[in-house]
């Protein structure tokens, strides 16, 4: 019942990640059938017979229920994610830009083609952020959501903070897998800025265009910045805040200064944070890997496996619309 046949796009990072992580769950009916790649030349962990570059191979075979899209250009993902979503697949991606830019229209389509559009792993890698805002929170009691929510940046800021030059860290986290393709993205807060729309949608209704969202990375610190900071026993984190105040959303992103009893004090390398605060349970912290390989494909997977049972699948498709319903007529304050 309910057998997953997955046409995967990319297979970079994350991509390889899945398909490894696929392979060690046994509890999953779930099969990659078929990969759509960029360049046939790379050499490929698996048997090429699994690769194309022909996108119709996965967008018009019908035994395909299932489209996973990891590649990080937003608009051939655009292409990608609404034919397969016309074409009554369900989708499972992890691209925070193309969700950021196009979250209401991709939810409406997946409604009108009674299919789940799902994207746990665009926001905090590893952490089940996405779920949470929507299964755990009522929308109204939500006051205040904030963190590290991107891993490139937090990696370069722990090795700079310990005397590694900027240039060095940054090869290290692409070596590792954390940086976007462009690493401008992370470097000057434009990844942390979609994954911030994100939050801010899921927590308080907030539909905004990313252009209204301020954001400066960390591209303009210096050497001292961080010498600085660590001589008066600080650090220096790029944090993401998504703050309601009556009827007003305030959001931003931005390096801060942080003392040690901050609590991302000790949020190190790749590893992302993130506070949410409401009315009933008060803070709560949700901390993980928020980028990389495996740790980005857990949270991919988790989505499938919601595909995999009836009764998740059903459930999501109502929270969705539920939390699309509820658009908030807040204005948002720079
Ligand atoms: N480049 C992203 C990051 C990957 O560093 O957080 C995970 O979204």
């Amino acid at each position: 019942k309910n057998q997953l046949t997955i046409g995967l796009f990319g297979f970079g990072c994350v991509g390889t990640g899945l398909y490894e992580v696929l392979n060690k769950t046994t509890l999953l009916q779930a099969s990659i059938k078929h990969i759509v790649i960029k360049d046939l030349s790379k050499k490929r962990i698996i048997d090429s017979s699994y690769f194309s570059t022909d996108s119709n191979r996965i967008l018009q075979d019908d035994e395909i229920n299932v489209v996973v899209e990891l590649i990080n250009d937003s608009e051939a993902a655009y292409e990608i994610v609404t034919t397969a979503l016309r074409a009554g697949k369900h989708v499972v991606s992890a691209n925070k830009k193309l969700i950021a830019y196009h979250l209401n229209e991709l939810v409406s389509l997946a409604k009108e083609n009674n299919v789940s559009f799902l994207y746990e792993a665009s926001v905090g890698g590893s952490i089940p952020i996405i779920r949470n805002l929507e299964e755990y929170y009522n929308n109204d009691s939500l006051s205040n959501i904030s963190g590290i929510v991107n891993g490139t940046t937090n990696y370069i800021l722990t090795k700079t903070a310990e005397g590694e030059s900027f240039d060095e860290a940054l090869k290290n986290a692409q070596d590792l897998g954390f940086a976007e393709l462009d690493p401008t993205s992370d470097v000057d807060g434009f990844d942390a800025k979609y994954k911030l729309v994100l939050l801010l949608k899921h927590a308080f209704g907030f539909t905004t265009k990313q252009d209204a969202v301020w954001n400066y990375g960390i591209r303009q610190l210096k050497d001292w910045d961080a010498r600085y900071a660590r001589e008066k026993g600080l650090k220096i984190k790029l944090l993401a805040f998504g703050t309601r105040i009556n009827n007003q959303i305030v959001g931003f992103v931005a390096p801060h200064i942080i003392p040690n009893n901050h609590f991302a004090f000790n949020v190190e390398n790749e590893f992302n944070a993130v506070v949410v605060e409401a009315l009933f349970s008060d803070k709560q912290l949700f901390l993980g890997k928020g980028a990389g390989s495996h740790p980005t494909a857990s949270a991919v997977l988790s989505d499938i496996s919601a595909l995999q049972f009836d009764y998740a699948y059903e459930y999501k498709k109502s929270k969705t619309e539920e939390h699309l319903s509820f658009d908030s007529d807040y204005s948002l304050k720079v």
